[in-house]
């Protein structure tokens, strides 16, 4: 049946946007219960060792306080006997809250204090005395790169670095051109605006509803009936709106545990809050340290590739990320060599945050280029175009679809690339230095299989409904405008239904995987429905649709309407009574297409030009332009789309300019752990972002030709600022964030 495609491609506003900004949309901590007890977390002081003395005497005595939990009296629970993987956990055995009396990480929780109100609960828990005798830790990723590992278990969806291919040594010792220098980015921390928060409510009778600040509410849902042994249907998950997350919430965080554990054993409703500075108590970025080497012709082309990382990793589990593999793909390249391990320091483990691994990759990547582009007096976007990809050269598989040329092309014009003088230092205006710099982006366009079901009612209301997430994307938009198309409707004649562990199956939101994995589900339930009512109308007595085949009619305005006469149809109420029916449900699933993965690479590019302007006395760096070129597929939406990437490039500039989750080694802790001393950018630190989409046919890996967007933004960025801050200083800075003091000599 021809598809109406009013909606996809529009830029629509965010069907959910009024009740974000009148407060109405809710949030995990935000949900209240008849009898709601409040948990306070009691965070652990040492970095490694273990509890000596727990002493909650002088805390039970503040009034209000109903419960103090420590690893002494908690609960017997299934968490003892088994420990249980999340749908995302990397290989190892998860951290246990109030496991035992072992410390494995600064600001592990140790107690969990609950009371009548919040404020008790807090006053009682300063009040909570812990002694701890402390054993040597090491926090300092430097310290233990000698015993650096290649991962024993590979984390599931995540590719190893592929098999050596040609002779990199070789090739790169016979290099005219060379250039290889070591390369880090701090660790960072997610900062969403919306702190981890869980409302759990007691139903009675051990049925729980929970609100909880997750990017997949089936993944909290497996996670507490596994670890708590509860039957699957006395669990129900809501996370309806997600204040940000970025990767945070992709796991189940420790907040859950605690207020899960509290509730069945109080038999009550449960509230557990971390606060801004507990955000830093569980997953981040992880410290990664990365070497590069590049041999290229004098003319520019690519003769060797080296790319080593070593990145930091809990006692406890082994967490991975993709992070040299792009070196072999980006480029056309026949000598490439890439290693990535693993080496344990004392903290817990990291934690996807936005394209994990990529922006990490590809600054290396994207720095070196630019070194070899200045060595060789080329310009860099030139460098770039002499060592094209046209192929994936990891795999030996076509790209299902690159248009990263259009995209090198259209962000050059837009940024004015042609103009750029290449010596360093060659533009300026007043006391500031300007520079321009470019980079490469590339990310995964993937898709899982998910569940959705349609529901259309006779009154021409549509309800769309899969149990993915919003983590502020859009993806209510994007399914109500996928599910209005179907039928012709309006988007106000649309609900999407996510957020809800009892909806139909759908993989967490992440991995920018969303809108094709969703949105292909939520597109083949509704097509589902249209031939249902279809049928019907041709059952219709007199039906003018009685000879006609599904390819040549089309759903509109509540009809389907012959294709070459539009005059003759049969409104969805009327087809509804031929069925007599006055609704019509229908749930489907959609996969990848394996046969298709076989033969094709999906992935995701981006271009970016960044202007900088470094004040030459302070060594402060305003990025004053971006220019972003995407080809990321068909655009469902390019309203919340620019959106995305608007997000994704300032999460880049935070990566390159201020973001830093700094450790004090004596402690092992992080010690910026608040928004005053760990800076994510603000308002005032971000001027024009220009968006642009390329065209992209993109027809073999999902139904809908999309990509996803939610992290190809941040790829790619850093490395353009730094470029563009060599372009602007002369100094190449090789370590993340370009702090004022890297450019103050
Ligand atoms: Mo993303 S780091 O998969 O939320």
């Amino acid at each position: 049946m021809p598809n109406n495609e009013t909606h996809f491609g529009a830029p629509r506003s965010r069907v959910d946007g009024r009740l974000k900004v009148t407060g109405a949309a809710k949030y995990a901590g935000e949900f209240i219960a008849p009898d709601l007890a409040h948990g306070y977390v009691v965070s652990g002081a040492i970095a490694k060792g273990r509890i000596a003395a727990i002493d909650t005497a002088e805390a039970e005595k503040v009034p209000g306080v109903l419960r103090i939990f420590t690893h002494r009296n908690r609960p017997t629970t299934a968490w003892l006997n088994r420990s249980y993987r999340d749908a995302v956990a990397p290989p190892g055995a998860p951290f246990r809250p109030l496991y035992d009396e072992n410390i494995v990480y600064s600001g592990q929780p140790v107690a969990l204090v609950v009371a009548e109100s919040f404020e008790a609960a807090r006053d009682a828990a300063a009040l909570v005395r812990v002694t701890y005798e402390s054993a040597p830790h090491e926090t300092n990723l430097r310290n233990r790169l000698a015993e650096a590992y290649v991962p024993p278990k590979e984390r599931a969806g995540i590719d190893p670095p592929p098999n050596p291919r040609g002779d990199a040594g070789a090739a790169y010792a016979a290099a005219p051109a060379k250039v290889e220098s070591g390369y880090h980015v701090a660790p960072e921390h997610h900062n969403p605006m919306e702190p981890h928060a869980s409302t759990v409510v007691w139903e009675g009778d051990g049925k729980l509803i929970i609100h909880d600040k997750i990017q997949g509410a089936q993944n909290t849902h497996d996670y507490v009936t596994s670890v708590f042994s509860l039957p699957q249907k006395d669990v129900r998950v809501l996370s309806p709106f997600v204040g940000g997350a970025f990767g945070s919430g992709l796991r189940p965080q420790y907040q859950l545990f605690l207020a899960v554990m509290a509730s069945l054993e109080l038999k009550r409703s449960v509230r557990v809050v971390l606060t801004r500075d507990q955000m830093f108590t569980f997953g981040y970025r992880p410290d990664t340290i990365q070497t590069l080497a590049l041999g290229a012709n004098p003319d520019g082309r690519l003769q060797a590739i080296r790319h080593e990382a070593i990145a930091g990793t809990s006692p406890f589990e082994d967490y991975q990320e993709v992070v040299v593999n792009w070196s072999g793909l980006a480029y056309h390249c026949d000598n490439v060599d890439l290693k990535y391990r693993l080496a344990k320091i004392d903290t817990y483990t990291p934690l996807d945050m936005r394209a994990p691994g990529a922006p990490l990759g590809m600054f290396a990547l994207e720095s070196g280029m630019d070194e070899l582009a200045h060595a060789l007096k080329l310009d860099p976007l030139e460098l770039r175009l002499r060592n094209y990809a046209e192929m994936d050269q990891n795999t030996g598989k076509q790209f299902s679809s690159k248009e990263l040329r259009a995209a090198y092309q259209l962000g050059a014009e837009r940024f004015g690339w042609a103009r750029r003088n290449p010596a360093p230092r060659s533009m300026r205006e007043g006391h500031e230095l300007i520079g321009w710099g470019m980079a490469t982006g590339v990310w995964e366009a993937g898709m899982q299989q998910a569940s959705a079901r349609a529901t259309l009612t006779a009154d021409g209301r549509l309800e769309v409904a899969t149990a993915t997430a919003d983590i502020g994307t859009g993806t209510y938009t994007i399914l109500t405008q996928i599910g209005a198309d179907a039928f012709g409707l309006r988007m106000e004649d649309v609900t999407a239904r996510i957020g809800d562990s009892s909806l139909p199956a759908s993989p967490i939101e992440g991995g920018s995987w969303t809108a094709a994995s969703a949105g292909s589900a939520v597109q083949a339930a509704c097509y589902a429905v249209r031939e249902t009512l279809f049928r019907y109308a041709r059952r219709m007595e007199n039906s003018p649709l009685a000879n006609a085949d599904s390819d040549h009619v089309l759903f509109a305005e509540g009809r389907i309407a012959l294709l070459n006469d539009p005059s003759r149809f049969v409104t969805i109420a009327d087809a509804m009574r031929a069925g007599g029916v006055d609704r019509i449900e229908q749930e489907e699933t959609t996969a990848p297409d394996k046969g298709a993965l076989s033969r094709f690479s999906p992935y995701t590019h981006a271009a970016v030009f960044v202007e900088v302007r470094v004040d030459e006395e302070l060594g402060a760096v305003r990025v004053t332009r971006v220019v972003d070129a995407i080809a990321a597929g068909r655009i469902i939406n390019p309203k919340t789309a620019r959106s995305q990437i608007i997000g994704g490039v300032v999460f880049g500039l935070g990566m390159a300019l201020t973001e830093e989750s700094m450790l004090d080694h004596r402690l092992g802790r992080f010690m910026n752990h608040n928004l005053a001393e760990y800076h994510v950018p603000a308002n005032a630190d971000i001027r024009e972002i220009d968006v642009l989409f390329v065209e992209e046919d993109e027809n073999r890996t999902n139904p809908l030709g999309v990509k996803g967007l939610g992290e190809i933004g941040i790829v790619g960025t850093a490395a353009a600022v730094a470029n563009a801050v060599f372009h602007a200083t002369g100094k190449r800075i090789r370590e993340l964030p370009i702090t004022i003091d890297k450019l103050l000599d």
